[in-house]
């Protein structure tokens, strides 16, 4: 075991864990941020997305140690439900999750995603999405829900 401190959504948190549990353990279980989701834990499927020093990093399978001295923000760090980020109400609006699992890597790619590039065409977001994915086949509304946050965007 090792003393880390990890930069999360802003605040340094000291946790005490073996350098090479996934971040993703540490998140849920330490520090109970609870948007990163388990899914595949191979770094399949994008559900356990969060964004470290502006990429994403699928979390299941990058050892704590590696996020020491990097900014790590999670689903928590975008808005809150009394304010949520721009593509969090847009996400609402086009009524984009059904049964949800795989919203967190959805929204947390698409912040990257219009981080990089304000106004992506259909393309680009099929791009950006296609390593995320989603058995209950929300890509359409997932896609109008992108788009309606970059047109929203100031
Ligand atoms: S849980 Fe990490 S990519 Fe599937
Ligand atoms: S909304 Fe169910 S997995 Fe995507």
């Amino acid at each position: 075991m090792a003393q880390i401190t990890l930069h999360v959504n802003g605040k340094a948190r000291m946790v005490d864990s073996d350098p090479t549990t996934p971040l993703l353990y540490v998140l849920r279980d330490d520090l109970e941020l609870h948007g990163p989701r388990f899914g595949c834990g191979l770094s399949q499927c994008g559900a356990c997305t969060v964004i470290i020093d502006g990429n994403t990093v699928r979390s299941c399978s990058f050892p704590v140690s590696s996020a020491k001295n990097k900014q790590i923000t999670t689903l928590e760090g975008l808005g809150t439900v009394a304010r949520p980020h721009v593509l969090q109400r847009a996400f609402v609006e086009e009524q984009a999750a059904q049964c949800g699992y795989c919203m967190n890597g959805m929204i947390m790619t698409a912040k990257v995603l219009l981080d990089k590039n304000p106004h992506p065409g259909d393309d680009d977001i099929k791009r950006a999405l296609e390593g995320n994915l989603c058995r209950c086949g929300s890509h359409l509304r997932v896609m109008r829900a992108i788009k309606r946050a970059a047109s929203e965007r100031v």
